[in-house]
């Protein structure tokens, strides 16, 4: 028995975790890490398969990365983004800008995902009063989709467990629609016709566009499975805000920085939102940093505006290490090529996991592109049967947690909008890693489908 887990379990208070989960023995404490693999302090090894959270995106163990921290904590540790600026968050807004699609070309920092959510929120409804529109305050989100726990974004999340516990502290102002996997619409429907687009449209004329301050939603959504949209999808969310006058956020605290082969998933999906968050992969987790890419027009209009400035700030925001650590992994990743490593093994992957898919009884689909997925699980793949509510309820309380443990990998088993598998590993795998991850998925799916034999 680990001192470390003992200690854990005494003073530690996990994150979304379980009492039985945490005061187990089995408890992994990961001590360090390497590459796509992590190592515990019994000296198991596991296969990264989810990048920590969806962040890891250069790999771990990086000198590069750790030796900027030391060099700008050494010359300058602290220094505010308040009425000063300093050299790291300048160079770090400098690159940003030049990655974002469009004239997405301010940023502003904070030091996670939700707060880089709850800063477009207020960006927005900044914005509106600037110009006089008052009234505008209320947003359009997705069921299922994922955008933080602080109360502001997780008002705007649409994860009924997480917001359940919450309900009367949420603000009223949020509405969720369907989202793409909801879109009742038969298979070539155009975009503009999708019933998942028509909701979008249908809100804001219910709510009246004068109240509506903006639209949120994950280029590829994770709650639900990676939900990769329909063709032509954000185009029309595009439309719709243009003509009833609401801003368009892409939450990208997943999608950026390379996870589908872009700096941002919007560049590859031909939009130009009104403002990009982004988080993770900004610094590959190596510093906590979030943040929110703006058009530079709307900060111009806000700034020239009687109001004068955005009223929003943090301590942390724009600190001097975590954006110097950015500056040094978003140039890592440029001159690495990590990108066009995406790219050119996306197909690869997609390929072993749709033929590790087809060989599974418990495998309904595999979605995803980049270096996301999901592997959908059900009861019968050959007869579309859906799992039954017990066979739901065993997998998801515990037995394909217990796989996936056994596997020694961190890709996470998932019950928010589907009972499966989701998988986003460091973007610097290969592919022997991805056949390594594949294979343990493979193994795993075995497990579920043997289960699934003896829980009919
Ligand atoms: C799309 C999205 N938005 C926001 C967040 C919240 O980020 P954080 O956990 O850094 O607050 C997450 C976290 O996973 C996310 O996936």
């Amino acid at each position: 028995m680990s001192t470390h887990r003992e200690l854990a379990q005494k003073y530690l208070v996990p994150h979304f975790t379980p009492k039985a989960a945490w005061q187990n023995d089995a408890l992994p404490i990961i001590e360090r890490a390497e590459g796509c693999y992590l190592y515990d302090t019994d000296g198991v090894e596991y296969l990264d398969g989810l990048a920590g959270l969806f962040c890891v995106n250069i790999g771990h163990g990086r000198p590069d990365l750790s030796n900027a921290a030391a060099k700008q904590m050494n010359k300058l540790a602290y220094s505010t983004n308040w009425g000063f600026a300093h050299p790291p968050a300048i160079e770090a807004a400098e690159m940003i800008a030049g990655f974002a699609p469009g004239d997405l070309s301010e940023t502003f920092f904070v030091s996670s995902g939700s707060e880089a959510v709850e800063s477009a929120i207020k960006f927005a409804r900044n914005y509106h009063l600037a110009r006089g529109d008052e009234g505008r305050y209320k947003v359009i989100s997705r069921n299922w989709a994922y955008h933080g726990t602080t109360l502001g974004a997780l008002s705007v999340t649409g994860i009924p467990k997480f917001r359940d516990p919450y309900l009367p502290m949420l603000w009223d102002g949020t509405r969720h629609v369907s989202n793409t996997r909801e879109c009742t619409s038969p298979v070539g429907t155009p975009a503009a016709e999708l019933s998942c687009v028509q909701a979008i449209e249908e809100m804001i004329l219910a709510e009246g566009p004068e109240t509506i301050s903006m639209v949120i939603g994950e280029p590829v959504q994770n709650g639900g499975g990676a939900l990769v949209p329909p063709n032509g999808y954000w185009q029309e969310l595009r439309r719709i805000c243009d003509r009833y006058g609401v801003l368009l956020v892409a939450d990208e605290v997943i999608c950026s920085f390379g996870r589908f082969g872009h700096w941002f998933a919007s560049e590859r999906l031909d939009v130009v939102p009104d403002m990009i968050t982004f988080a993770k992969g900004v610094t590959s987790a190596y510093q906590p940093l979030g943040g929110v890419v703006i058009r530079g027009q709307l900060v111009e209009e806000l700034f020239d505006s009687p109001m004068g400035s955005y009223v929003h700030g943090s301590t942390f925001g724009g600190h001097p290490v975590a954006t110097a650590v950015a500056v040094a992994n978003m140039t890592a990743m440029r001159d690495e090529g990590v990108l066009q490593h995406v790219l050119d093994n996306e197909g690869y992957f997609t390929e072993q996991l749709q033929a590790m898919g087809d060989a599974h009884r418990s495998v309904r689909e595999v979605r995803g592109t980049g270096y996301f997925y999901a592997v959908d699980l059900c009861s019968d793949s050959a007869n579309d049967l859906d799992l039954s509510p017990t066979q739901e309820t065993g997998l998801r309380g515990g037995a394909l947690g217990g796989f996936v443990r056994e596997e020694r990998m961190t890709v996470r088993p998932d019950d928010r909008g589907y009972t499966g598998l989701t998988i986003s590993p460091p973007l610097v795998a290969d592919r022997a890693i991805i056949d390594d991850l594949v294979a343990r998925i493979d193994r795993v799916a075995d497990r579920v489908d043997a289960w699934l034999g003896d829980n009919d």
